[in-house]
Formats: C-alpha cells, sequence, structure tokens
C-alpha cells in the first residue's frame, strides 16, 4: 500500500468522528479525511481539522465530489439518510463504507437493493463484528468444524439498562416509526453473525416480545415529566439521568455525553437535561421499541438458532452458545473468553486462529475427560462504553482501506449481498413479533425484495 487514500465522510458525530476518524487519525500513511459533511460546526472542525474541506450537508458534499476525489466515501449519517446518500455515492461510482442499518425500513432497503443491482454498487456494510478478534475465533473454530454439526447457537444481547435508556427510551432508537425496530437497530449485528455462522439464510423467522416496562402506567407515583423536576423517586429510579449523563459520566466527554450537546460542564449538562431529550422521564416518552424481544430461526440443516434482547441486563455485552455434534462453545465478548470443549478423543481447534487469539488454558472435564480450551481474543481497541465494538471498528477500517487500494469492496465480506439477509431477518423478525407467525423467509424475501 503505497498511498495515503483519499476518504471523504459524511456525517462527523460518534460514527464519522470517534470510530472511524480517530482510525484514520492513528493511520496517516492509510488515509487521510479530505471533506467532511456534517450541519454541526464543532463537528465538522474536530474532523476536517486545517485541511479537509467543509459541508454544512452531505448532498453539498457529494454534489463537489468531482472536485474532491476521494477514493472512498464513509457514510455515517442518521439512519433516515442512509439510502439517499448510498444511492447518490453509488451513482458518483465510488465505493462507500455504510453505517448499519443500511436502511432503518424495509421499504428503503429494497429501493436500495434496486439501486446496488442497477448500478453495481461497491457497498460494504458497517458490520464491525465479523472483524472482531473474538467473532473472528469462533467463525474459525466453527469453521474448522472442531464442533461438528452445529444444533443450536444461542446469541444474548445484553443492552444494558442504561445504555437502552439512552437509546431505546429517550434517544434517537425510541419510536420505531421514526427509525426503526428495535431488532434492526440494536441486533442486526447478531442476526449477522448467526448468519455468518449458520452458513445460509434461515428457512424460518419467529420473534415474541413487547414494551414491557418503559410505559406511563409504570411511572412512580408523582413523577414529573423529566428528572430534574423534583422527581419523588429520583433516589430508587434507576433510570435517573443526573445520576448518568452528571455524576457516572463526569469524566466521559465522547460518547454518549455528546448527545447532550456541546457544554459538558456539569452546569451545562444539567441544563441539557433539563431541556433536552435525555432528561425526561423514562416512563413519559414517545417510545414504542420493544424492550425485550426472543427470535428463534430454524435453518435447513436442522440448526435452530436463538436470539434474546433485553433491556434489564447488568452488563452491556454479548455472550453465546452454540452446542454441535462434536463440542461445544461459550464466548462472553467483554472479556473476550472463549470456552471450547471437544467431546471426541481426536478433536481439534483450527490450525491457525486469528490475530490476537490465543489459547491461555487447556484441561479435561465431564465424566469421559474431554478436552477443553479456554482462548481468549484481546481487542486492540479502547473498549470503553459502544466504543471499538472489541476491535471490530478498527479491523472494519483496516479492512475496508485494504479492500479500496486492491479495488474488492463490494465482494465478500465487504459487500451489500453480504449484509442483506441480517437486515431481512431483522424486519422478518418484527412482522413475526407484530403478528405475523412463523415467516417463512425465502419466501417472504422473494415477495419484499425479489422484486426490486
Ligand atoms: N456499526 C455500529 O456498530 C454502529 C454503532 C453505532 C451507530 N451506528 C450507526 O451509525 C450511524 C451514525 O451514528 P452515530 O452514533 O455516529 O450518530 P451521531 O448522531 O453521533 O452522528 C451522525 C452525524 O450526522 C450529522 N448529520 C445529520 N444530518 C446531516 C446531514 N444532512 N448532512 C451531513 N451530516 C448530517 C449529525 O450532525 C451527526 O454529527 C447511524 O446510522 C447509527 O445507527 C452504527
Amino acid at each position: 500500500m503505497n498511498r495515503s487514500l483519499r476518504l471523504a465522510v459524511l456525517g462527523a458525530g460518534g460514527r464519522g468522528a470517534d470510530a472511524y476518524g480517530r482510525w484514520v487519525r492513528a493511520h496517516p500513511d492509510r488515509a487521510r479525511v479530505v471533506g467532511v459533511a456534517d450541519p454541526v460546526p464543532a463537528r465538522l472542525d474536530a474532523l476536517a481539522g486545517t485541511t479537509a474541506a467543509r459541508y454544512p450537508d452531505w448532498r453539498d458534499l457529494v454534489a463537489d465530489l468531482a472536485h474532491l476525489r476521494p477514493d472512498a466515501v464513509l457514510i455515517a449519517l442518521p439512519d433516515a439518510l442512509h439510502v439517499p446518500a448510498a444511492a447518490a455515492v453509488a451513482d458518483a461510482g465510488l465505493p462507500m463504507l455504510l453505517e448499519k442499518p443500511a436502511a432503518p425500513t424495509l421499504t428503503g432497503l429494497t429501493d436500495l437493493a434496486g439501486v446496488v443491482r442497477r448500478t453495481g454498487a461497491r457497498v460494504a456494510v458497517g458490520h464491525v463484528l465479523r472483524f472482531a478478534p473474538f467473532w473472528r475465533a469462533v467463525r474459525a473454530v466453527v469453521a474448522a468444524g472442531s464442533l461438528g454439526d452445529l444444533a443450536t447457537i444461542e446469541v444474548r444481547e445484553n443492552i444494558g439498562f442504561w445504555h437502552f435508556a439512552h437509546s431505546f427510551v429517550r434517544g434517537n432508537w425510541r419510536n420505531a416509526a421514526e427509525s426503526s425496530p428495535m431488532v434492526l437497530a440494536k441486533t442486526c449485528h447478531d442476526l449477522d453473525l448467526i448468519r455468518w455462522l449458520a452458513g445460509a439464510a434461515p428457512r424460518t423467522v419467529s420473534s415474541t416480545g413487547s414494551l414491557l416496562h418503559f410505559r406511563a402506567e409504570n411511572a412512580p407515583a408523582g413523577a414529573p415529566g423529566r428528572c430534574t423536576d423534583g422527581c419523588p423517586a429520583a433516589t430508587s429510579c434507576p433510570f435517573y439521568a443526573p445520576r448518568y449523563y452528571v455524576d457516572a459520566l463526569r469524566d466521559v466527554t465522547g460518547h454518549p455525553v455528546t448527545m447532550l450537546g456541546s457544554d459538558l460542564s456539569p452546569a451545562g449538562r444539567l441544563a441539557a437535561l433539563r431541556r433536552g431529550p435525555y432528561g425526561r422521564c423514562v416512563y413519559r416518552c414517545d417510545n414504542d421499541v420493544a424492550d425485550h424481544q426472543q427470535t428463534l430461526l430454524e435453518f435447513g440443516t436442522g440448526l435452530t438458532a436463538t436470539l434474546t434482547a433485553s433491556a434489564f441486563t447488568a452488563e452491556n455485552t454479548r455472550h453465546l452458545t452454540i452446542t454441535g455434534t462434536r463440542g461445544q462453545l461459550h464466548g462472553h465478548m467483554d472479556s473476550g473468553e472463549i470456552r471450547v470443549d471437544l467431546f471426541s478423543p481426536a478433536g481439534r481447534l483450527p490450525e491457525s486462529l486469528p490475530a490476537g487469539v490465543e489459547v491461555v488454558a487447556s484441561g479435561v472435564a465431564g465424566p469421559l475427560g474431554h478436552a477443553t480450551c479456554m482462548l481468549v481474543a484481546r481487542a486492540d481497541s479502547v473498549a470503553a462504553d459502544h466504543r471499538g465494538h472489541a476491535g471490530g471498528d478498527d479491523a472494519l477500517m483496516d479492512a475496508f482501506c485494504r479492500a479500496v487500494v486492491d479495488g474488492t469492496v463490494g465482494t465478500g465480506e465487504l459487500s451489500f449481498a453480504t449484509a442483506l439477509d441480517s437486515h431481512l431477518m431483522a424486519f422478518a423478525a418484527e412482522e413475526s413479533r407484530t403478528g405475523a407467525g412463523v415467516v417463512d423467509f425465502s419466501a417472504w424475501t422473494e415477495t419484499t425484495v425479489g422484486s426490486a
């Protein structure tokens, strides 16, 4: 790789500036930002520095692409802008990294699938977890056959009660009509990982769940519309906003407190809670997305997979259990620990493990003394709340920039086709949850994107 790529960035928020921009700043030999679009001047300044061109809207940057001459475009805009922006970049013929969800609605996804088909657009979708050492190790164990034929996959997406309140009750993803269902916004990563591990799309999808708790009837007696208006439940409510944004996050100036505004002093934060969305009582918001949901997927091989997502968890991480005819795997994404039990005396781990993954212990267990191995996946990047994605953010940028140089964006794991099933699985799950029962996935897909 002998030159630094020219990147244009649409949206200089948490993803554009913090996740991907941070990688670019750390790798000036690999890439540099030549143009940034964002309506917030401070965000423009922070990412553009003194050299990149600035635009107040993504459309302005796209209109100037001929002059800007980027090698690729990063689309890190709010969900609702993904489809028009991706279509415009497709028309310009440039490779792009499009944040997930590729589209927040089924109609938008169908439209985008049509655009990709017509233009041959080179679209990589931000499914960062596929690139994290933890998930690459899980996939390597499965692909090597160490577990035999897969019987079950259980993924638990522990959203964290504080994080759910921030994003899915008070924040951007609280209302399905304004954004998207939780099963897409939060768990399309998990569906993508299940699809990846299964090696095929599911035969059927069924899902159940509801908005159990964050409803007006569950408000404590006398609770006002805002935590800061003298809430009588301030000391007992787990969701009392000042405890999170002012006290617990006092030393944090990035995600998620940037959502409050630009004055992040204690007084500035309190003022933002008094007037902005993040100070609202969690029982008095305009939220409607499910706060717990369980999805069951059946595959043609007989494999079944379950995905459990819940707001009411003490951790904000994923747990995974896979059972197979020759072994079992347990993983915990935050710790990076993966335990593999090999039932057969001839059982083996893959000959080589992905970078950043090592075997740290081995032993025997059970009445037959079968072999066990403990692997640890170490993420290089900072694993603060929602940053880094266990090293996936950095690894995706590394892979994307390599693919831009090699001309392979739009193929393999960096393709729209690869990401499409996970989004369709999410929409099918939501249809199932809201009344459709068991969805025949391939027939349902044919009637949706099949005609795009
Ligand atoms: N891959 C992942 O795991 C992951 C994680 C979090 C968020 N996301 C997705 O990434 C996207 C961005 O999320 P975020 O957390 O960075 O949000 P954000 O709000 O921090 O950033 C979005 C930015 O877009 C800017 N913007 C809004 N309208 C614009 C316009 N017309 N033109 C140019 N810029 C405009 C906003 O000012 C903001 O700075 C979302 O689609 C989100 O769902 C993906």
